[in-house]
């Protein structure tokens, strides 16, 4: 017992003293908070949990939260109170009570006074320590609040932009090596409220599963848990068969229900508070009970069966999309519909924000309106695999709280992460603010897209008004401006084929499944442009509620940033805006176009609050994106023009490149690594 208390108070040390190491690179994310000494006094007010000594290991939040205080905390000229009392807000909320002389935080439990803990010192890092007598009274909005990491055990991270895994290498276990990074890394999230993590890629290794793989998340699961953070696994549906146990992986047959129960309790017997399963199935070509003439029901529930005695849980994907479908963005409803209401309640069907995929625009997935009788949660997309990798700065928030917005998230939300082993995490210092931003959403989702990045700036870049205001005002602005440089009205997927960097809405080579091609997408032809998802089209607006389907049916209601998702609009169309959809969406891609450049120089004004090192690593990355826009903008115009054979509007600037240079032009990349920045076209 008393080992475990010194080895958390020990640990703790240890990341205060890397983050005391290191120049402002950005690894200490927005913990930059100085170290005071000015002998902040910490008190635990239950007797059950000793000042020192001989902890119980449920408790370890408290210590972190007494180290952090005492470290961090500084010139309130109050002592601080932290106590566990049943009274206390409860699902890990808190109080914060800010009196003359003392301020209280208390929480049902370890874990509440351990984010309370943190909130107070958010609140003091941004400037905003409560007033006397104040009391502060937080709850989470979302009970499952996590991070999907698509690590693959080889240590490569699919669509990861930032280095390699902080969690698995081809070189083998790396837990010892990197534990002082994974323990920043459970800091990190839990200052932001982050309570679980997904450790490997949906696209699961069998090998996940060895007893080897399971000792190495026994030791990573450890270093989470006294930051109250659990840890699930992505599995592979065939995982039983692969691993040469049994000869199939069906879900009814006696010999699988056994296997799973049986891995289930060996990885319980290891780690006791193990969360649960993610699970991609008949989904991309991944092994699922469709392959044995099952459904996700008995594939899902099996699982869930398998878990319940241990209070863990199943995270079915349905993200699911055959290939010779007339509309991909029909098909996850069209599947799961049918299902709702007869899945385990320990099973939560964890649905993709739009219906398509992750794009820079999507309406919200009909799913989330129609499962009455079903436990679902919403999946964002943090790592910008369609957003300019980690070389566009675009703030994600304002995307998210188009959905968060409109949908329930009590159950819980997943973000797949945007985490690597770069210095700064994220191959990006600005698009940490992503990560921050996703916590803070998961715990209030109620926050505006401007008060977190506001929030985050003060504790990242700069505290000074003018400084946050011109690079909140920046931030804000970049999610429109990436999707009117890549894709405005409603266009999708039109990307270059295999790495989603550049565009190529072109990409249509003989043999490709044409669900993954441009073409099948944005349907342009003679007459006009878009996919037609009417009731005269694929229907897919009727997945929708009455009000919304009304909407989106008719051309002159749907609104014009959906437009081309559900309608076939004519080149010469007028649009309620008054112009024709071929000038609209010349305009709306230089609005991108001038919005990019304007990032560039407004970050030239910004020079005077930022540090050098991240000034100069984020003005290349500007300059980049100013450059994409232009790459965005022209080979889409010059592309859609041979069809629409229409003039720019007169007010248009001249285009930058040729479309058949552009054509011409492959970026060779992987999917495992960051837009090489030398090779893209000027
Ligand atoms: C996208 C992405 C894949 C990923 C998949 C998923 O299609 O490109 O890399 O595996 O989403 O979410 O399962």
């Amino acid at each position: 017992m008393m080992k475990c208390y010194k080895r958390v108070a020990i640990a703790t040390l240890l990341v205060l003293q890397v983050i005391g190491a290191h120049a402002i690179d950005g690894y200490d994310l927005w913990l930059r908070m100085p170290m005071v000494t000015d002998g902040t006094k910490v008190t635990i007010d239950n007797p059950q949990i000793p000042e020192t000594g001989n902890f119980d290991p449920q408790f370890a939040p408290i210590a972190i939260s007494r180290s952090e205080l005492n470290t961090f905390l500084h010139n309130t000229g109050r002592d601080v109170h932290l106590a566990i009392d049943a009274k206390a807000p409860a699902d890990d909320g808190f109080t914060i009570k800010y009196g003359a002389n003392r301020i209280d935080i208390k929480s049902a439990s370890a874990v509440g006074v351990l984010y309370g803990a943190y909130h107070l010192l958010r609140l003091q890092q941004t400037g905003h320590l409560p007033k006397n007598g104040q009391t502060i009274k937080e709850r989470p909005m979302s009970k499952y609040r996590l991070l999907n990491h698509w690590d693959n055990l080889n240590g490569t991270i699919e669509r990861g932009f930032a280095g390699r895994s902080i969690f698995w290498s081809s070189k083998g276990d790396i837990v010892d090596e990197n534990s002082a990074r994974i323990q920043l890394y459970a800091r990190a999230n839990a200052s932001i409220g982050i309570n679980g993590t997904v450790l490997n890629n949906v696209n699961a290794s069998p090998q996940m599963l060895t007893s080897e793989r399971l000792d190495q998340v026994r030791r990573i699961a450890r270093i989470l848990a006294p930051y109250g953070i659990k840890v699930y696994l992505s599995v592979n549906f065939a995982s039983p068969r692969a691993l040469g146990d049994v000869s199939t992986a069906d879900p009814l047959d006696p010999d699988v229900i056994r296997w799973w129960r049986n891995k289930v309790k060996e990885i319980y017997d290891a780690i006791p508070n193990f969360g649960g399963f993610l699970v991609k199935a008949n989904s991309e070509g991944e092994p699922g009970p469709q392959d044995f003439g099952r459904t996700h029901v008995d594939g899902a529930n099996m699982l869930a069966d398998a878990l319940k005695p241990y209070g863990g849980i199943v995270m079915w994907r349905a993200f699911v999309y055959a290939a010779d479908s007339p509309d991909r963005a029909n098909q996850a409803y069209d599947e799961f519909m049918p299902f709702d209401g007869k899945f385990r309640d320990n099973v939560i069907l964890q649905v993709k924000n739009g219906p398509v995929d992750f794009q820079p625009r999507e309406p919200i997935h009909p799913l989330f309106f129609s499962m009455k009788r079903t436990k679902v949660m919403p999946e964002f997309q943090i790592t910008q695999e369609y957003l300019g990798e980690s070389v566009h700065s675009v703030y994600l928030a304002p995307m998210w709280k188009e959905v968060t917005d409109e949908i329930d998230m009590s159950v819980g939300v997943a973000g797949v992460s945007n985490v690597g082993n770069s210095q700064n995490w994220c191959g990006n210092d600005l698009i940490q603010a992503n990560w921050y931003a996703y916590g803070r959403l998961a715990w209030n989702k109620r926050l505006s897209s401007k008060q977190i990045a506001d929030e985050f700036v003060r504790q990242t870049f700069t505290k000074e008004d003018q400084g946050v205001q011109t690079l909140t005002d920046l931030m804000l602005a970049t999610h429109e401006a990436c999707v009117n440089y890549m894709m405005p009205m409603g266009i999708h997927h039109i990307f270059a084929g295999g790495h989603h960097y550049g565009p190529e809405p072109w990409y249509a080579p003989r043999g490709v499944r044409v669900d993954w091609t441009p073409p099948y997408y944005h349907k342009a032809d003679a007459f006009g442009m878009g996919f037609d998802r009417t009731t005269k089209g694929s229907n897919n607006v009727s997945q929708y509620p009455k009000k919304l389907a009304k909407l989106y049916n008719n051309v002159n209601t749907c609104p014009e940033k959906y437009l081309l998702w559900f309608h076939h609009v004519g080149w010469t169309q007028k649009l309620p805006c008054g112009e024709t959809l071929w000038d609209r969406l010349c305009h709306k891609y230089d609005e991108g176009v001038r919005a990019a450049e304007g990032f560039v120089r407004t970050w030239e004004r910004l020079k005077p609050y930022i540090d050098e090192e991240r000034y100069e690593a984020l003005r290349v990355k500007f300059d980049r994106q100013a450059k994409d826009a232009w790459w965005w903008r022209d080979a889409c115009l010059l592309y859609f023009q041979t069809f629409s054979k229409l003039p720019f509007p007169q007010d248009c600037p001249p285009v930058r490149h040729d479309l058949q240079t552009l054509m011409q032009y492959h970026l060779r990349m992987d999917n495992y690594t960051a837009a090489p920045i030398d090779q893209l076209p000027d």
